[in-house]
């Protein structure tokens, strides 16, 4: 496993997620009730940008056509049609820096 810093935790605050990319793969990194989350942000639909969607609790709204994810799990909440799940990484902080784990 590798790790990867992101960003600063003190400028996520909770209720908030962010865009980021490790080693070439698109993620968004949210703040939900104080812990961080990591998944992937381009949509298993069409390919819309999660992190540029609406973060309401732990769900996500993607900002083309509605699909809706849990960001802690990665799987699809609600959509008309069944889509794979998104993946989700280990994250972790230290010294106020937001790291996120990818698998070699
Ligand atoms: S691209 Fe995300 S719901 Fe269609």
């Amino acid at each position: 496993m590798a790790s990867f810093r992101v960003a600063k935790a003190a400028s996520l605050p909770p209720g908030k997620m962010m865009g980021a990319e490790v080693e070439g793969q698109k993620i968004l990194v949210a703040n939900i009730d104080g812990e961080f989350y990591a998944m992937g942000s381009v949509c298993n639909h069409m390919g819309g940008q999660l992190d540029k969607g609406k973060l309401e609790g732990n769900v996500v709204t993607c900002p083309r056509h509605g699909s809706r994810w849990d960001v802690k799990t990665g799987k699809l909440v609600q959509f008309p049609e069944p889509l794979p799940d998104e993946p989700i990484f280990k994250v972790s902080v230290k010294d106020d820096e937001i790291f996120v784990e990818k698998r070699a």
